[in-house]
């Protein structure tokens, strides 16, 4: 990547492919362009302004016409003229809420590393110093770009030089402004059993905002935005992505201003958010990452998954394939004794699947889920030969062993709660919200904080688990902590982040071979913060392939699906009733990192041999998802059909997944236009025994028939001919 400054003045960060590009003008940092690479020397006449009868031209120090209403700005702030969303408010000591920042200072680092919170790994950085000398405040502006990767990484930090403490009310990650009106926005919505539901509309006039108040990055909304062009699509029209690397509240604020330019701006929070900076601290935001796509949607999440695979998840997640687990959830639920694990785990042992995971349900004495999360140990009337029992009864029958925990939670019934009923999250005299009959812990808190890193440590080490399911099953509410000063209680959401963070940083670096796996609910808490711990994240509860298959095309718009885990569970299904086949539902799990779900013991003969044949068929498509190239070709939330394929780095080898919901005589043949191919090499596509060449898949496309059956799917490897014999 090269980082080039001309004149303290004009600053380019450019790989092969893009430019970001920034200029100083009288005194402030501002944005010029983010989009294809150009050369060094173009930009000094791109400056444009728009004259404005109320603006502010005292602002200048040059010129008379110089206004912060019509500039592209990089540190948009509150009451000097720029009268669109800023990026950063700040209470001065002597209650001062306007602030200037300008342009100090520049210098070209190594990216830094921090330990409080989860950063893409890696890179040579740009950093711009802003001053703003009234208050005698710096921000520190960071500037990532890769070489082999179009997305920048923003973040920033605020240093506070005087002697006086400020406080922060709004400190976003990143502002980045658009010349243009014209854009669509295109979001992940959700509920439980339900995410990542692509939004896409187009921008209204005024704020929209995206965000989570739900103390977690939530089913709600995810993350994520993207801001296309009206002339997009899947495969075309220029797409400007923005993903937080954050797992707390977040706010993406999208503004479509009076002038035709937009603004779009994120980070933490401000709804529930203060921040006291006390003389010499300073503050650091979470990152934003920004891809830039001038090929439609693919392109864009062609860049996330590449930075995420690359620099972002733990390295464990690239060497292996995910493991193949038999979780006891929706086997068992909360029903199961020791024999019943036994008779899972009898089940799983030399089938292809590697893996058993204890689900919900094996500690203190919950039966249901109303008490005992704090209690973490095992309930021997349940399991009469302990966790080290089926640890190595695992082990004698081939198999890894996994545990599910809960480690944010209490239940009111529980001995935790009794020996400490003032540990979980609640605010003075309010009656607390339960909700699934339980409590957050106050990680805040440093009692509670070291509780937690002692009995986890204890509980991974003392069972030797290969894997944990790490569960989050509510939002938060009485957002309040004792131990913050009553000015202080806006730090609250963040700092519970930032303790969360540390506690699995700890739980994760003490055992570096344990697989740690995220879950929230199913996906509440599928974001890019926690993907920088945990190597894979539980997508959703929704286990009928029907629905999974949506919320999977969803995920993909920002996320490797590599990291998100689905299993092949019970038919019909349990949530929905809906039976589909065994080999349908396999096809759809195998969109990620794979497993079953369900009483082994139950299945037909015929389902049984059909196990140690997809775990094979996994072992192939895996890491083509974990190293190759991903591209989606049909919605399903545009019509009765998905379809997504999988193609490796050299064009060689890949997996096209075609699914149709309904039935619909009235329709001809799906004509599907492969991608990633090399168009002078022959394929051979194995479900359809057929061979054509990639310039005829590509172009012409593959006439898919019609399945005369309700959710049904067919998964086909696509291979050059060559490499056949
Ligand atoms: C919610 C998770 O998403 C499920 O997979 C399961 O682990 C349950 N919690 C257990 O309570």
């Amino acid at each position: 990547m090269a980082i080039k400054v001309i004149d303290d003045k004009f600053f380019f960060l450019s790989n092969k492919r893009v430019s970001y590009v920034m200029e100083v003008r009288e005194g402030h940092l501002l944005h010029v362009h983010f989009g294809k690479k150009i050369t060094c020397e173009d930009v000094s006449g791109c400056f444009n302004f728009y004259p404005l009868s109320f603006s502010c031209p005292e602002n200048s120090i040059e010129s008379d016409w110089f206004n912060l209403e019509s500039i592209k700005a990089e540190c948009p702030t509150f009451g000097s003229g720029d009268f669109r969303q800023p990026m950063v408010k700040i209470k001065g000591n002597n209650g001062e809420k306007i602030n200037r920042f300008i342009f100090k200072s520049w210098e070209i680092i190594a990216k830094p590393v921090y330990k409080a919170m989860p950063y893409v790994r890696g890179g040579e950085t740009l950093v711009v110093s802003l001053f703003d000398e009234v208050q005698s405040l710096e921000i520190k502006q960071y500037y990532t770009l890769f070489d082999d990767c179009d997305a920048l990484l923003r973040h920033n930090q605020i240093i506070n030089h005087s002697n006086k403490s400020i406080e922060l009310s709004r400190f976003f990650s990143f502002n980045m402004d658009f010349d243009g009106s014209d854009f669509h926005v295109v979001s992940l919505y959700g509920k439980p059993s339900c995410e990542a539901q692509i939004s896409c509309n187009k921008l209204g006039r005024g704020v929209t905002n995206l965000e989570s108040n739900c103390g977690i990055s939530s089913h709600k909304q995810n993350p994520f935005v993207a801001l296309s062009k009206t002339d997009y699509n899947e495969h075309a029209g220029e797409v400007y992505g923005v993903n937080l690397v954050y797992s707390g509240s977040f706010k993406l604020s999208i503004e479509l201003c009076n002038l035709n330019t937009v603004r779009l701006s994120g980070g933490i929070n401000d709804n529930d958010f203060s921040w006291k900076l006390m003389p010499g601290d300073s503050f650091l935001s979470p990152e934003a990452v920004i891809v830039y796509s001038p090929s439609g949607l693919n392109g864009m999440s062609a860049e996330f998954s590449k930075l995420y695979r690359q620099r972002l998840l733990p390295n464990r997640a690239n060497q292996k394939v995910a493991p193949i687990v038999i979780n006891s959830w929706e086997a068992a639920f909360f029903d199961f004794d020791e024999n019943k694990l036994k008779s899972i785990i009898d089940s799983a042992s030399g089938s292809g699947i590697d893996t058993f995971v204890l689900d919900d349900g094996w500690f203190g004495k919950r039966n249901r889920d109303n008490c005992s999360l704090g209690d973490w140990h095992c309930n021997t009337n349940k399991i009469k030969c302990g966790l080290k029992g089926i640890k190595d009864y695992c082990t004698q029958k081939g198999l890894k062993f996994g545990l599910w925990v809960e480690p944010e939670m209490i239940s009111e019934d529980s001995d935790l709660f009794r020996a400490h009923p003032d540990y979980y999250v609640h605010c003075g005299g309010y009656k607390p919200s339960e909700s699934r009959h339980q409590y957050i812990l106050d990680l805040v808190r440093d009692d509670v904080f070291n509780y937690l890193k002692e009995i986890f440590y204890q509980l991974i080490k003392t069972c030797e688990v290969d894997y944990i399911k790490w569960d989050m099953n509510r939002y938060i509410t009485e957002n309040y902590s004792s131990a913050l000063a009553s000015n202080r209680q806006g730090e609250f959401n963040h700092r519970y982040t930032l303790r969360l963070y540390e506690l699995i940083e700890y739980l994760t670096s003490a055992f570096p071979d344990v697989i740690f796996e995220g879950c929230c609910g199913g996906g509440g808490r599928v974001d890019a913060g926690m993907l920088y711990y945990f190597s894979q994240i539980w997508a959703s509860d929704a286990t009928c392939a029907n629905e999974r298959a949506k919320i999977m095309y969803g995920w993909s718009l920002c996320y490797p699906l590599c990291a998100l885990s689905g299993h092949v569970s019970k038919s019909p299904n349990l949530q929905n009733n809906r039976a589909i086949d065994f080999n349908t539902r396999a096809d759809i799990a195998m969109l990620g990192a794979f497993g079953y779900e369900l009483d082994l013991n139950a299945l037909t003969k015929e389902e049984c041999d059909q196990i140690p044949k997809q775990c094979e068929l996994l072992k192939k498509v895996y890491p083509i998802l974990q190293n190759g190239n991903f591209y989606r070709l049909l919605s399903p939330f545009a019509s009765d059909y998905f379809s997504v394929m999988a193609m490796d780095a050299k064009k060689e080898r890949g997996y096209l997944w075609f699914y149709q919901r309904l039935v619909d005589y009235g329709k001809t043949p799906v004509r599907l236009k492969l991608k990633g191919l090399d168009e002078n090499k022959t394929y051979h596509l194995d479900y359809f025994d057929i061979m054509l060449s990639g310039s005829t898949l590509m172009n012409v496309g593959l006439a898919v028939p019609v399945f005369y059956e309700d959710f049904k799917s067919l998964l086909c490897k696509i291979e050059e001919v060559n490499l056949q014999k």
